[in-house]
């Protein structure tokens, strides 16, 4: 403990923290804890709530306790911050709507996470004069830069839902610009693909691949010309399919939507544009991804957006995930947001 480094700053999202998992959550692994993103325990104030139903009143008292020491860092592990102790202090920063907190950690550790090199984002920055960023880059150099989409509600319903069920999945993102969700499934052990017809959007993200050490592929090409390998068993198309369905290819939404369920073996994590019953048809017609999952609406870049999960009946991922989705989302958020909205 004399070796802890005070005050390191470092990005809420990306702390983890061994938590235990019911035994039928996960087919492929045994009981016992997991390694679980703060961020998959869901929106922060459900994780309080969470505490305060597990804890019965005395949440208070040891998150006092916690905020005066601030959470501890045990390792860095597929850069993800492992926490030794200050789980509730972490979650309530976050809930009380922190992006950055202070902790501890060790030397090592913190020679690690000074070794994460951003050398490559800086020059890539410089070379194309960019200004804003549509999501946030988890480095220090970068943690006041402008960004469209500063938050992370997203993440935090997928991954509170995939949970530990990503580890050894293959995954693809679908318009993955600057590979926010694509370093997000790589941390949660997912092999990914990200895919966008944008060299400046992928060069960013190639770089922050580099920083983050996530090994993730990335390739520039438009979603209609891609040529996988092989099939995946989750893809992410978040604020994409619209613009080929009603913007780029407007005469052939049907076989945008086909090569969508082409992709997908069992799951596609989905937002909409401004037209989310069309995009639900399309896909729930035209991919065989035929069941939907509501995970509610977002809000980024001034939209209010239909933001679910299409799921292919049957498979040991679908009813897992379908599974989990019962059990870890409130029923009032299992309502169809999409009725909401007319
Ligand atoms: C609104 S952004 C969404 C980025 C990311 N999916 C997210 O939600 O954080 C849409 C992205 O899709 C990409 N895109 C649009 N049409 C595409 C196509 N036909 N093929 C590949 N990428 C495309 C754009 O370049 C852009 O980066």
């Amino acid at each position: 403990m004399e070796s802890l480094i005070k005050k390191r700053l470092v990005p809420v999202d990306l702390l983890y923290a061994d938590l235990p998992e019911a035994a039928n959550d996960n087919p492929t692994t045994n009981a016992g804890p997991v390694l679980v993103p703060l961020v998959a325990l869901g929106e922060p104030m459900d994780r309080v709530r969470h505490l305060q139903d597990t804890w019965k009143g005395r949440v208070q008292a040891r998150t006092q306790a916690a905020f005066h020491a601030p959470p501890v860092v045990g390792s860095i592990s597929r850069d993800r911050l492992v926490l030794e102790s200050g789980v509730a202090a972490a979650c309530l920063a976050k809930a009380a709507g922190k992006k950055w907190i202070k902790t501890r950690m060790s030397e090592e550790v913190s020679r690690r996470w000074d070794a994460r090199s951003v050398d490559r984002l800086k020059r890539v920055v410089r070379q194309t004069s960019r200004k804003v960023f549509y999501n946030p880059i988890f480095h220090a150099a970068f943690r006041r830069a402008r960004t469209s989409r500063p938050e992370s509600i997203r993440l935090d319903r997928i991954t509170r839902l995939l949970g530990p069920l990503g580890e050894g999945l293959r995954g693809l993102d679908i318009g993955c610009n600057m590979g926010y969700m694509t370093h997000a499934f790589q941390r949660l052990g997912v092999d990914m693909t990200g895919i966008d017809f944008d060299p400046y959007h992928l060069s960013v993200a190639e770089a922050l691949s580099e920083t983050y050490q996530l090994n993730s592929r990335f390739v520039c090409c438009h979603l209609q010309r891609f040529e996988p390998e092989g099939e995946y068993d989750v893809s992410i198309g978040l604020s994409v399919l619209y613009h080929l369905f009603f913007n780029q290819e407007q005469r052939q939404p049907e076989a945008v939507a086909n090569r969508v369920g082409r992709l997908t073996r069992h799951a596609f994590f989905w937002e909409s544009g401004d037209q989310p019953e069309k995009e639900i048809a399309l896909i729930r017609t035209h991919a065989g991804l035929s069941e939907y999952r509501s995970l509610g609406v977002t809000h980024g870049t001034g939209k209010t957006r239909e933001f679910g999960v299409f799921l292919r009946p049957g498979t040991w991922l679908s009813k897992a995930l379908a599974a989990r989705y019962e059990k870890q989302f409130p029923r009032a958020r299992q309502r169809s947001v999409v009725a909401r909205l007319k």
